[in-house]
């Protein structure tokens, strides 16, 4: 048994599995502390992903600096990047001592950068080495360790092929798979076409759930309505939401209700917003820049009259030298304060 003392809050990892019916993908440069801290104010059921964190970044940078988060944030899985075993054992190791609630394991990642070191979606094609890989971490760790992949790699796209992968690392241990519903073309696009252009397959993803019912099948990949959520639920055990949760932040708010059966919210974006002030405050007094935390508010306004003025005042004024919460407030100045039913229901 690993100590459970968590290095980031204090805090006490309870070793309770969180639940994965409705999750925020990991997104480098979007799914940072600051995002998260106002998806946490928008839904407390929600499992939220950090971005990816290389191992070797962990192990060789600013340890501290890439696991910091607010325990407010939980439940939170960390996302690893990597492929030797050790370095992924201590990473999941790291995971729990700083009270993550989960550790991940890419294997969707497309970037070339990454597949130079043997990181992201071109392990697909060496199942062996995520089994290894996944039974170290697991070995390492009491919270849970999860993958997150393809439903292929080019060249390696026939359901055999992703059976195979499956059956591989399931054979190592591991219960839960987070089915990105398209394959990664790992020559000849770029990561963001990678995310668009290869055909979405959900029906894969539902065959895979199943074929292998004893397994935790999440789905992901261009879903963007708590409608569309809920049909894939008839299929998966959860759905996983990356650039919808991010461009329109609100749809967060129906989540615990709509998902996990808890009372509908009834607070308003105005609400929301100035609820984190004091966080924002704390985060300006250590010397963050407003435009860092800024730039992941931009969509809460997303579809809303008066949103493009909001985002509009934010990026011209939040990294100006000095810049603080005046400029929040100016900015939701320019949005008529709509009551909170009528916010919901716009969402
Ligand atoms: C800006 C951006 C960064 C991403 N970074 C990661 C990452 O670090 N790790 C990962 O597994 N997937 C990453 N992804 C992929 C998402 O997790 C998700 O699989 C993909 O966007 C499909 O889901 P969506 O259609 O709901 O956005 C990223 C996506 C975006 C848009």
């Amino acid at each position: 048994m690993k100590a459970p003392q968590n290095r980031a809050s204090g805090h006490v990892t309870t070793g309770v599995e969180p639940s994965r019916r409705f999750c925020v993908a990991p997104m480098m440069d979007w799914t940072t502390p600051h995002y998260r801290y106002m998806a946490r104010q928008l839904s407390k059921r929600a499992l939220l992903y950090t971005e990816m964190v290389t191992t070797g970044a962990l192990i060789h940078g600013d340890t501290e600096r890439f696991l910091h988060h607010n325990a407010a944030e939980y439940p939170l899985a960390l996302q690893l990047g990597g492929s030797n075993a050790g370095e992924l054992a201590h990473c999941a190791d790291l995971a729990q001592q700083f009270g993550f609630s989960e550790v991940n394991l890419n294997v969707g990642c497309p970037s070339d950068k990454v597949q130079n070191n043997m990181i992201g979606a071109c392990l697909m094609g060496h199942p062996d080495i995520v089994a290894e890989g996944f039974k170290a971490m697991q070995a390492a760790t009491d919270i849970p360790v999860t993958v997150k992949h393809r439903i292929g790699i080019n060249g390696r796209e026939s359901w055999d092929e992703l059976c195979g992968f499956i059956e591989t690392v399931a054979a190592a241990g591991c219960k839960t798979f987070i089915v990105h519903a398209r394959i990664a073309v790992l020559e000849g696009l770029s990561p963001k076409e990678n995310r668009d252009v290869p055909p979405l397959k959900y029906d894969w993803v539902y065959r895979l759930k199943a074929k292998y019912p004893q397994l935790e099948i999440i789905i992901n990949g261009g879903i963007k309505t708590v409608n569309e959520c809920h049909q894939h639920l008839v299929h998966s055990d959860g759905v996983m939401l990356g650039r919808e949760a991010y461009h329109n932040p609100w749809i967060l708010t129906q989540v615990d209700s709509e998902f996990f059966g808890e009372p509908e919210k009834t607070v308003s974006r105005h609400e929301a917003l100035e609820a984190m002030y004091p966080f924002i405050e704390q985060e300006l007094a250590r010397g963050v820049y407003l435009g860092h935390i800024s730039r992941h508010m931009l969509g809460l306004f997303h579809g809303i009259p008066g949103g493009r003025q909001f985002r509009r005042y934010i990026s011209e004024n939040a990294h100006k030298p000095g810049a603080g919460l005046d400029v929040l407030r100016q900015a939701l100045a320019k949005v008529p304060q709509i009551d909170a039913a009528t916010a919901f229901t716009e969402a």
